[in-house]
């Protein structure tokens, strides 16, 4: 029976509209189809990032392949306040993503896209990202700010021509509870929907071209990619400055402090205004901290105090509700932004603050407004909350941009579209296998994700925490609460002091994987999946070339699987060989692995990113794992402005047989100078 015949059978049975008609695609962009469904709402998770796609690097990449007739397969629809769509999937079929992560990559059955605090179910997310990508090779991303719910395999449709027979649970033994449905259903609360697909079958590439799709990935500032360490709540201006002479007296890096509550001088909920007792000259302080190299970030949530002084500018954008009593703004429209951007600018940015840690945007239930809010754009609560972090980071992305400065914050609640915002996810939730699964995750669905430190319950767990941590997008002890700092554990403060020196000596390397991420949507951090199909969870890589496999306190060796090819102990260079290895790593020793032939351009050990590159000449050494060497890749800019995106970068091959850098594209003359070459192939 033809769909058509099918539909029309079922209009006879009254059903008609329940069961949608077929979609008009339109290729938007190479490699991306686009549909819509009903009317979709103004307000979208890419309108309210407001970033447009990278076109050109769409083109760039050129178009791939979707399954022989997904799109004409494909149904959707509108009834009683739903929009739903209906797309195929095959019983050996695996679906992956769906935002950030704690306990695997695999989705099945059903799975509701909201966006909360972490912990509660495996639904609740910082980062409800409605993105997937299929073990067939495409991808699915919904652009909608709603709640949305999926049907993975589940809710057999009535006729559909796919069913499988219906059992009879009297005789058959064998008789199925949950019979396959072969079909994604989609739906939301919405008088519309509008959906991507997105080609294939590598899923690097439909990664590359969903981020792509979002304006690209993020590129840091250099500094914002040494250590960063927050000091504990209420913590006065010397205290903090006393706590930066201290990292420097013990020889530990950093680059960035974080200040908690108590530099406000009200919060839960904020003014966003300096407390002058804890901060009695807010300007001096921020130029002590200039001298000493190191960038401030300040915490905020966002409601906002009466005592504020933008809060009778902001009033007129209120929403009905509040969070701890404080106003909440609707910045999804631009004048809000305004407002919030200005006195941002003018109070802390021109004066030296480096960025800002937009905290509980993500909510725990009875903290942020019901679903049924009203804002003056016309989203009720429940959408806003799927946007509230976003619209936030497009704020203060707005105000660096106009600065020509770069930021590097913290978030803990995005979404699709924020990809170019460059704020990093951090939780509450503080489970370390959990917390890599999270950062593991974050390659499926453009986000970035900083697994702090906090705590541990002893040297060993701080220990391990700190691996993880620092070969993560952001690197970070948060003593918010128990005023922690790296050295606390004395039996490995020497190990955690080197572990943070090592994140420093890969700066290079790191920064040029979040060029590919910026300029070509290549994950930074990405899961096996994307390497070579597998599931692991334990597991990473970094970039093209390094793979990470943190270890867990209690843990005395571990599995890990190798993808094709030979690989080699990073700190020895010693042959690993392939396939699944044991390892038992010393209490010191972060678990990396290099594939062979590479080169890593590193940093000699250094204390500070940002003070490093103030130097006219910066001494770079690549290390080389042979026998069989491959160019590596070497991107440099700046560091602080947007000038790249005016053609002032630099890409550089690596070249291990002339020993030297051969530039490939852009004009920005780089600071790295003769580099020193380390051949690490000796074993
Ligand atoms: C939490 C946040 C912590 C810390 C704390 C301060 O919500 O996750 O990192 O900032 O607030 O009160």
């Amino acid at each position: 029976m033809s769909e058509m015949t099918l539909i029309g059978t079922l209009a006879a049975l009254g059903v008609s509209q329940a069961f949608g008609s077929p979609l008009g695609w339109k290729q938007t962009d190479s490699g991306l189809w686009q549909a819509k469904i009903g009317k979709p709402d103004k307000v979208t998770l890419l309108s309210a990032a407001g970033v447009p796609p990278q076109k050109s690097k769409l083109r760039e990449l050129g178009g791939g392949k979707l399954p022989k007739d997904f799109l004409k397969e494909s149904s959707g629809g509108t009834f009683d306040g739903k929009a739903w769509v209906r797309l195929p999937l095959e019983p050996d079929e695996k679906i992956y993503g769906l935002g950030l992560r704690l306990r695997g990559l695999e989705r099945r059955d059903i799975v509701r896209l909201r966006m909360d605090h972490f912990g509660k179910n495996e639904d609740q997310t910082h980062a409800p990202v409605p993105f997937y990508v299929s073990s067939k090779g495409y991808g699915v991303f919904v652009n909608s700010a709603r709640p949305l719910t999926y049907y993975i395999g589940v809710g057999n449709q009535l006729g559909a021509k796919q069913n499988p027979k219906p059992q009879d649970r009297n005789t058959d033994p064998g008789w199925d509870p949950q019979p396959f449905s072969h079909a994604v259903e989609i739906s939301a609360d919405a008088s519309g929907l509008e959906i991507y697909i997105i080609e294939g079958p590598e899923l690097i590439k439909v990664v590359q071209r969903f981020n792509l799709l979002c304006g690209g990935g993020a590129l840091p500032p250099k500094q914002s990619l040494g250590f960063w360490h927050r000091v504990r709540t209420m913590a006065d201006s010397q205290e903090v400055l006393n706590e930066m002479d201290e990292f420097k007296k013990r020889g530990f890096p950093l680059d960035v402090i974080g200040l908690e509550p108590g530099w406000h001088s009200k919060s839960y909920p904020c003014t966003y205004d300096w407390n002058t007792k804890l901060f009695p000259n807010p300007d001096d302080f921020l130029v002590q901290c200039q001298k000493r190299g190191v960038n401030v970030n300040l915490w905020e949530n966002g409601g906002v105090s009466e005592q504020s002084s933008m809060f009778s500018a902001l009033k007129p954008y209120a929403g009905s509700h509040t969070e701890w009593l404080g106003m909440i703004p609707d910045y999804t429209k631009t004048e809000a932004r305004t407002i919030y951007s200005n006195h941002h600018e003018a109070t802390h940015i021109a004066k030296g603050v480096s960025g800002y840690k937009l905290d509980e945007v993500d909510g725990y239930d009875v903290w942020l407004w019901p679903d049924h809010a009203q804002f003056p754009s016309g989203i009720n609560g429940a959408t806003m909350r799927q946007i509230f972090g976003v619209a936030m980071q497009r704020a203060l992305s707005e105000t660096f941009q106009k600065r020509n400065q770069r930021t590097m914050g913290l978030v803990r609640g995005t979404n699709a579209g924020a990809q170019t915002f460059d704020h990093v996810i951090y939780s509450d939730h503080y489970d370390h296998r959990e917390f890599l699964c999270a950062l593991v995750s974050t390659g499926l669905c453009g986000t970035m994700w900083a697994p702090e430190i906090r705590s541990a319950n002893n040297s060993e767990e701080w220990i391990r925490r700190m691996q993880t941590s620092c070969f993560a997008h952001l690197a970070q002890l948060n003593g918010w609460a128990d005023a922690t700092k790296p050295w606390s554990y004395e039996s490995v403060a020497e190990a955690s002091k080197q572990t943070i020196l090592l994140r420093n000596q890969l700066f290079p390397y790191l920064y040029t994987a979040f060029a590919q991420y910026a300029q070509e949507g290549k994950s930074v951090i990405r899961p096996m999946l994307l390497e070579d199909g597998g599931a692991e969870i334990d597991q990473f890589m970094l970039g093209d070339e390094l793979l990470v496999a943190p270890m867990f306190a209690g843990q005395k060796s571990r599995n890990l699987r190798l993808p094709a090819g030979q690989w080699r102990d990073f700190h020895t260079g010693k042959s690993v060989g392939s396939g699944v290895i044991t390892i038992s790593p010393s209490l010191e020793t972060t678990p990396i692995y290099v594939r062979e032939g590479a080169t890593i351009p590193m940093l000699n050990p250094v204390l500070s990113i940002g003070e490093t590159f103030k130097q006219p000449k910066v001494q770079v050494q690549i290390r080389t794992y042979g026998p069989q060497l491959r160019p590596g890749l070497l991107y440099d800019d700046d560091g602080i402005t947007f000038n790249f995106k005016k053609g002032e970068y630099s890409w550089f091959t690596i070249d291990p047989t002339t020993k030297s850098f051969k530039q490939m594209s852009g004009n920005y003359r780089t600071k790295y100078a003769e580099p020193k070459w380390i051949s690490m192939s000796t074993k």
